[in-house]
Protein backbone atom coordinates (compact mmCIF):
# COMPACT_ATOMS: atom_id res chain seq x y z
CA UNK A 1 0.00 0.00 0.00
CA UNK A 2 1.53 3.62 -0.95
CA UNK A 3 1.57 5.96 2.01
CA UNK A 4 0.50 8.69 1.88
CA UNK A 5 2.52 11.72 3.21
CA UNK A 6 1.63 15.69 4.00
CA UNK A 7 4.59 18.10 4.52
CA UNK A 8 4.39 21.38 6.87
CA UNK A 9 6.76 23.91 6.11
CA UNK A 10 7.33 27.52 7.41
CA UNK A 11 9.77 28.89 4.93
CA UNK A 12 11.91 28.09 2.00
CA UNK A 13 10.88 24.85 2.00
CA UNK A 14 14.13 22.92 0.47
CA UNK A 15 13.39 20.09 2.61
CA UNK A 16 9.86 19.45 1.50
CA UNK A 17 10.94 19.84 -2.34
CA UNK A 18 13.83 17.22 -1.92
CA UNK A 19 11.26 14.79 -0.03
CA UNK A 20 8.65 15.61 -2.85
CA UNK A 21 11.38 14.59 -5.60
CA UNK A 22 12.51 11.67 -4.42
CA UNK A 23 8.40 10.14 -4.12
CA UNK A 24 8.50 8.46 -7.38
CA UNK A 25 8.77 5.64 -9.16
CA UNK A 26 8.70 2.58 -6.83
CA UNK A 27 9.33 4.54 -3.72
CA UNK A 28 6.66 3.61 -1.21
CA UNK A 29 5.36 6.96 -0.56
CA UNK A 30 3.68 9.91 -2.27
CA UNK A 31 2.93 13.58 -1.19
CA UNK A 32 -0.87 14.78 -1.06
CA UNK A 33 -0.55 17.62 0.46
CA UNK A 34 2.19 20.96 1.73
CA UNK A 35 0.81 22.67 4.44
CA UNK A 36 2.02 26.23 5.44
CA UNK A 37 2.02 28.40 8.80
CA UNK A 38 2.50 31.76 6.53
CA UNK A 39 1.07 32.37 3.31
CA UNK A 40 4.03 33.64 2.45
CA UNK A 41 5.99 30.67 2.67
CA UNK A 42 7.99 30.42 -0.49
CA UNK A 43 7.76 26.59 -0.47
CA UNK A 44 4.14 26.79 -1.51
CA UNK A 45 4.82 28.05 -4.89
CA UNK A 46 7.70 25.15 -5.00
CA UNK A 47 5.21 22.49 -3.83
CA UNK A 48 2.62 23.68 -6.27
CA UNK A 49 4.91 23.76 -9.17
CA UNK A 50 5.10 20.17 -8.60
CA UNK A 51 1.36 19.51 -8.94
CA UNK A 52 1.18 18.74 -5.36
CA UNK A 53 -1.53 20.39 -3.29
CA UNK A 54 -1.01 23.36 -1.12
CA UNK A 55 -2.74 24.68 2.00
CA UNK A 56 -2.17 27.67 4.08
CA UNK A 57 -3.24 27.26 8.06
CA UNK A 58 -2.38 31.00 8.83
CA UNK A 59 -0.92 30.66 12.72
CA UNK A 60 -1.61 34.32 13.57
CA UNK A 61 -5.02 34.95 13.83
CA UNK A 62 -5.16 32.17 16.35
CA UNK A 63 -3.07 35.07 18.92
CA UNK A 64 -1.53 31.78 20.81
CA UNK A 65 -4.11 29.73 20.88
CA UNK A 66 -2.31 26.68 20.00
CA UNK A 67 -4.64 24.12 20.49
CA UNK A 68 -7.75 26.20 18.07
CA UNK A 69 -4.54 26.84 15.45
CA UNK A 70 -4.15 22.64 16.08
CA UNK A 71 -7.60 21.75 15.45
CA UNK A 72 -7.55 23.86 12.05
CA UNK A 73 -4.49 22.44 11.16
CA UNK A 74 -6.13 18.93 11.66
CA UNK A 75 -9.39 19.61 9.96
CA UNK A 76 -7.12 20.68 6.79
CA UNK A 77 -4.84 17.56 7.35
CA UNK A 78 -8.24 15.28 7.53
CA UNK A 79 -9.05 16.19 3.97
CA UNK A 80 -6.23 14.35 2.44
CA UNK A 81 -6.16 11.82 4.76
CA UNK A 82 -2.07 11.12 5.03
CA UNK A 83 -0.70 8.60 6.78
CA UNK A 84 2.77 10.02 7.93
CA UNK A 85 3.22 13.52 8.54
CA UNK A 86 6.74 15.51 7.68
CA UNK A 87 7.86 18.79 9.35
CA UNK A 88 10.62 20.21 7.09
CA UNK A 89 11.60 23.51 8.64
CA UNK A 90 8.04 23.62 10.30
CA UNK A 91 8.82 26.71 12.90
CA UNK A 92 5.93 25.98 15.30
CA UNK A 93 6.09 24.35 18.61
CA UNK A 94 3.21 21.38 19.03
CA UNK A 95 1.52 20.77 21.63
CA UNK A 96 1.31 17.40 23.48
CA UNK A 97 -2.39 16.51 22.00
CA UNK A 98 -1.82 17.03 18.76
CA UNK A 99 1.58 15.15 19.07
CA UNK A 100 0.30 12.46 20.52
CA UNK A 101 -2.80 11.95 17.62
CA UNK A 102 0.12 11.28 15.40
CA UNK A 103 2.67 9.19 17.11
CA UNK A 104 5.01 7.38 15.45
CA UNK A 105 4.18 9.06 12.13
CA UNK A 106 5.40 12.57 12.22
CA UNK A 107 8.79 13.00 11.59
CA UNK A 108 11.17 16.21 11.73
CA UNK A 109 14.39 17.25 10.34
CA UNK A 110 16.73 19.46 12.83
CA UNK A 111 19.87 20.63 12.40
CA UNK A 112 21.89 19.48 14.74
CA UNK A 113 23.60 16.23 15.99
CA UNK A 114 21.08 15.55 18.50
CA UNK A 115 20.77 15.24 21.06
CA UNK A 116 23.00 18.28 21.39
CA UNK A 117 21.90 21.64 20.18
CA UNK A 118 18.19 21.49 20.46
CA UNK A 119 15.37 24.32 19.66
CA UNK A 120 16.93 27.23 17.64
CA UNK A 121 20.19 29.12 16.72
CA UNK A 122 21.84 25.63 16.41
CA UNK A 123 25.01 26.34 14.18
CA UNK A 124 25.93 29.55 15.79
CA UNK A 125 26.22 27.40 19.25
CA UNK A 126 27.87 24.49 17.64
CA UNK A 127 30.65 26.97 16.38
CA UNK A 128 30.53 28.69 19.57
CA UNK A 129 31.40 25.53 21.41
CA UNK A 130 34.40 25.12 18.59
CA UNK A 131 32.63 21.25 17.34
CA UNK A 132 34.63 20.14 15.31
CA UNK A 133 31.63 18.34 13.35
CA UNK A 134 28.19 19.35 12.86
CA UNK A 135 25.01 17.59 10.99
CA UNK A 136 21.70 16.97 10.87
CA UNK A 137 19.14 14.43 12.48
CA UNK A 138 15.26 13.26 11.79
CA UNK A 139 14.15 11.77 14.35
CA UNK A 140 9.57 10.86 15.45
CA UNK A 141 8.21 13.88 16.97
CA UNK A 142 7.32 12.99 20.86
CA UNK A 143 6.53 15.57 23.03
CA UNK A 144 9.22 16.63 24.50
CA UNK A 145 10.86 19.30 21.92
CA UNK A 146 13.92 17.60 20.13
CA UNK A 147 13.86 14.19 21.40
CA UNK A 148 11.87 11.62 19.97
CA UNK A 149 13.63 8.22 18.48
CA UNK A 150 16.57 9.30 16.17
CA UNK A 151 15.97 7.85 12.49
CA UNK A 152 18.71 8.86 11.09
CA UNK A 153 21.84 11.91 11.21
CA UNK A 154 24.28 12.95 8.94
CA UNK A 155 27.53 14.42 9.88
CA UNK A 156 29.05 17.48 8.25
CA UNK A 157 32.98 18.40 9.16
CA UNK A 158 33.55 22.43 11.03
CA UNK A 159 35.71 24.30 8.53
CA UNK A 160 38.08 27.04 9.58
CA UNK A 161 36.27 30.28 9.23
CA UNK A 162 32.98 28.63 8.95
CA UNK A 163 30.23 31.47 9.83
CA UNK A 164 26.70 29.90 11.10
CA UNK A 165 25.48 30.45 7.17
CA UNK A 166 28.55 27.99 5.70
CA UNK A 167 27.57 25.54 8.12
CA UNK A 168 23.84 25.52 7.74
CA UNK A 169 24.85 25.52 3.47
CA UNK A 170 26.30 22.30 4.00
CA UNK A 171 24.45 20.39 6.84
CA UNK A 172 21.82 21.60 4.64
CA UNK A 173 22.82 19.65 1.10
CA UNK A 174 23.20 16.98 3.80
CA UNK A 175 19.48 17.54 4.89
CA UNK A 176 18.60 16.45 1.63
CA UNK A 177 19.66 13.50 1.17
CA UNK A 178 19.08 12.24 4.60
CA UNK A 179 15.55 13.28 5.17
CA UNK A 180 14.38 11.53 1.86
CA UNK A 181 16.69 8.17 2.39
CA UNK A 182 14.85 8.30 6.31
CA UNK A 183 11.26 8.99 5.06
CA UNK A 184 11.74 6.31 2.36
CA UNK A 185 12.58 3.44 4.81
CA UNK A 186 10.15 4.49 7.17
CA UNK A 187 7.29 4.24 4.84
CA UNK A 188 8.70 0.93 4.08
CA UNK A 189 8.21 -0.13 7.67
CA UNK A 190 11.96 0.28 8.38
CA UNK A 191 12.85 2.22 11.43
CA UNK A 192 16.50 1.50 11.97
CA UNK A 193 18.92 4.30 12.00
CA UNK A 194 20.52 6.06 9.10
CA UNK A 195 23.96 7.39 9.53
CA UNK A 196 25.74 9.03 6.62
CA UNK A 197 28.22 9.41 5.41
C1 LIG B 1 16.20 23.26 7.79
O1 LIG B 1 17.56 23.49 7.80
C2 LIG B 1 15.76 22.47 8.99
O2 LIG B 1 16.76 21.63 9.47
C3 LIG B 1 15.46 23.56 9.98
O3 LIG B 1 14.88 24.59 9.22
C4 LIG B 1 15.43 24.58 7.92
C5 LIG B 1 14.31 24.71 6.93
O4 LIG B 1 14.79 24.86 5.63
N1 LIG B 1 14.57 23.10 10.99
C6 LIG B 1 14.58 23.53 12.25
O5 LIG B 1 15.33 24.38 12.64
C7 LIG B 1 13.57 22.86 13.15
N2 LIG B 1 13.75 23.26 14.51
P1 LIG B 1 13.87 24.52 4.39
O6 LIG B 1 12.56 25.28 4.58
O7 LIG B 1 14.64 25.06 3.20
O8 LIG B 1 13.68 23.05 4.33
Amino acid sequence: MTARVAILISGSGSNMVALVDSMAGDHPARPVVVVANRPDAAGLDKAAARGVPTEVVDHRPFRGDRAAFEAALQARLDDYAPDILCLAGFMRVLTGDFVSRWRGRMLNIHPSLLPKYRGLDTHARALAEGEAEAGCTVHEVTPELDQGPILGQARVPVRPGDTPERLAARVQAQEHVLYPMVLRRVAAGDRRPVHLP
